[in-house]
Formats: C-alpha cells, sequence, structure tokens
C-alpha cells in the first residue's frame, strides 16, 4: 500500500520496521526496501522479497552520526572528512562492521556498508525506528531500480508491509560506494556524488578492484540494472534504422519517427539531469514491448559515470532473470 510521507505514516512505518517488517522507503537516490538492520530475520525478508542471492552485501542506513558507532568499529581520517562533506547524501561507506550487525546484512564480510541519505523522509523513520536501516534498492534483483513509489509497488507491491511515498527521487541513482584499506580509498561502483568531488576532497581514489573485492562486492556482477528488452549501446552519431520493434533511449538529440518508443535523457545535455531521468526512462521504453532499446553513450564524467555504468551492466548478457 502506497502512502503520504505524513507523520502518522512515519509512525507506522517506524513501528513495522520495530516489528521486522519491510517497509519501501524513499531516498534521494533510489526507493529502498528496508528492514532492522540489526535483526537477521527482519534482513532475510528482505532477500526473500527482492531473490537477492545471500552473497550480495546490503547496505544499512543510519539517521545521524551517532547512529554510526552501532554499525562501524572505526572511521578512517580521509573517511572523516567525506562524512563531513556529502553526508547526508549519495556517498556509501565500505568499513569494519560492529559486533552488533548481523553476517546476513554483511554477507559475511567483516565490513558493513553504510550510508546516510539526504532524503528527510528517510533519516525519520531510521530516527522514529531506533534502529539502522538495511536497505538495497526496492526492485527484484538484477532488474531497473526504482525511482518513484509506483515503480515499487508494481514489482514489489505484495511483499512489502507499506510503501512511503516521497516523491520521485532528485540524485536517480544510486550512490557511490568506496572502500577504505590503510590509506588506498577505492571506487567500488560510481553513483550519486562524482570521482571529481571526491578526489578534490581527499585526492586519488582507485578503481582497481582486488580479485577479493570483486568476489565479495558482486553488486559488482556485470549484468544488473536490466530491462527485459535487450539494450544495445550505441554512440549519439550512429545511424540506426528506427524499427516498431526497437526503442530509443537518446542522450540529448531530438528522437526521430519510426521507433516503437523513445526517451530523451536531457536536451541540454546535463549529466546529472540525465542520471535522474535514467531509469524511470528505461522502465517505459521496457514497458512498451519493444525488443530492442538501442541507448546513447554518455560522457564518462561527473554522473556520466553512473549513468554509463548503468547502462554497460543493463546492455550485459542476463545470469539470472
Ligand atoms: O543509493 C543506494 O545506495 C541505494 C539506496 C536504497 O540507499 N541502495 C542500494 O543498495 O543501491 P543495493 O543493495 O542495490 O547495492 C548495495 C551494494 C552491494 O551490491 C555491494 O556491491 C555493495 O553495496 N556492498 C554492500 N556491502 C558491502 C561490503 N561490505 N563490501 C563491499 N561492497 C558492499
Ligand atoms: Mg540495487
Amino acid at each position: 500500500m502506497i502512502v503520504p510521507a505524513d507523520s502518522s505514516f512515519l509512525d507506522r512505518a517506524a513501528e513495522i520496521i520495530r516489528s521486522g517488517g519491510l517497509v519501501a522507503i524513499p531516498t534521494e537516490t533510489v526507493y529502498g526496501l528496508g528492514a532492522d538492520a540489526l535483526n537477521p530475520a527482519a534482513c532475510a525478508r528482505i532477500f526473500a522479497a527482492k531473490k537477492r542471492p545471500f552473497f550480495d552485501p546490503l547496505i544499512v542506513h543510519i539517521s545521524d552520526i551517532e547512529m554510526l558507532k552501532t554499525v562501524v568499529s572505526s572511521v578512517p581520517e580521509k573517511a572523516q572528512r567525506l562524512m563531513d562533506l556529502f553526508w547526508p547524501g549519495p556517498l556509501t561507506f565500505v568499513l569494519p562492521r560492529s559486533a552488533a550487525v548481523p553476517d546476513i546484512a554483511t554477507s559475511g564480510l567483516p565490513t558493513v556498508a553504510v550510508r546516510m541519505p539526504a532524503h528527510p523522509a528517510a533519516r525519520e523513520i531510521i530516527r522514529r525506528s531506533g534502529t539502522p536501516i538495511a536497505a538495497p534498492s526496492a526492485n527484484p534483483f538484477g532488474y531497473i531500480s526504482p525511482t518513484t513509489a509506483a515503480h515499487v509497488e508494481a514489482q514489489l507491491g505484495d511483499d512489502v508491509d507499506l510503501i512511503i511515498d516521497g516523491g520521485s527521487c532528485s540524485v536517480g541513482v544510486e550512490s557511490t560506494i568506496v572502500s577504505f584499506q590503510e590509506s588506498v580509498i577505492r571506487l567500488l561502483r560510481p553513483g550519486g556524488i562524482s570521482r571529481e568531488d571526491l578526489e578534490s576532497a581527499v585526492g586519488e581514489i582507485f578503481t582497481d578492484i582486488s580479485s577479493d573485492e570483486a568476489i565479495h562486492a558482486p553488486g559488482m556482477l556485470d549484468s544488473h540494472y536490466a530491462p527485459k528488452a535487450r539494450l544495445v549501446l550505441i554512440s549519439e552519431d550512429d545511424p540506426v534504422t528506427p524499427s516498431f520493434n526497437s526503442a530509443l533511449l537518446s542522450f540529448r538529440k531530438p528522437v526521430q519517427d519510426g521507433f516503437k518508443a523513445s526517451e530523451v535523457l536531457s536536451v541540454s545535455g546535463d549529466l546529472s539531469e540525465a542520471a535522474v531521468n535514467l531509469f524511470a526512462a528505461m522502465r517505459r521504453l521496457d514497458e512498451s514491448g519493444a525488443e530492442i532499446i538501442y541507448a546513447h553513450r554518455v560522457p564518462e564524467h561527473g554522473l556520466g559515470d553512473a549513468v554509463m555504468n548503468r547502462l554497460r551492466k543493463a546492455a550485459a548478457q542476463r545470469i539470472t532473470h
């Protein structure tokens, strides 16, 4: 059931979380499927609803910096600097976990992913629950992430106890994930905070994922964020012949006639606007019934990194579905 983010429903959401239930929560990135992060049975319900493999760890969301101490055992100095700059916001830190975090939330890893979201309704639900909330994106595993309450309802409506409507997500792609090992900072997933912004605060950030991390952080699975249609990446200047079984996801060019459906991500070529529109546009094209979606590559800087990362994964051959 979709309900507005008013005070009585925020209380109801908190009650459900405290009693081990599932609440779909608006965040500025995408909608999350939330449960009490410290309750293993509640976390298990997340995996069941999403059909998510247990080896894919969850992100734990906190409402304030006090709560950070509940879930992590230490915070490196550069992580602290990034938290001061970008929290609350779309940045997730992989840090040594505390004993309070159950194995199921971290897939047994010695680290935990933690984020303080900017969306006021998300923080308020966490605060009223009095517990950190584990929340992956509220979509079936491998499918396009939801950026509206209606997207959640369409796919997980029967599996969640409540859906809080906090409007359309203002960032539109998931958080950037960074890990810290000694003095090395690694970018595990590009997202709502650009690499450039992170590097101007703390210097170089590496992207070479060690094989260990690749195994342990299978959000890195090649295929993800995928529509049912086959997605094919093309350049803006590549000629494509429109047809009635194909759709076009254009970066900024006005679309030509003849496609079954088409969407433009940002007429002005603004990469942040493209990120905001990406998942909803992919979803509409998929719902058109087109068999092939041609998608324009976008420049890989700023939020364009995250957009291209999601497009590549959507284009990768499916492993599960
Ligand atoms: O914006 C977001 O981050 C959204 C909203 C709801 O906050 N959440 C989200 O969660 O994108 P999810 O489950 O779709 O992605 C979580 C990813 C995992 O797939 C994994 O790659 C990484 O976070 N992760 C979690 N714990 C980790 C750990 N201990 N070490 C490395 N990566 C981890
Ligand atoms: Mg996800």
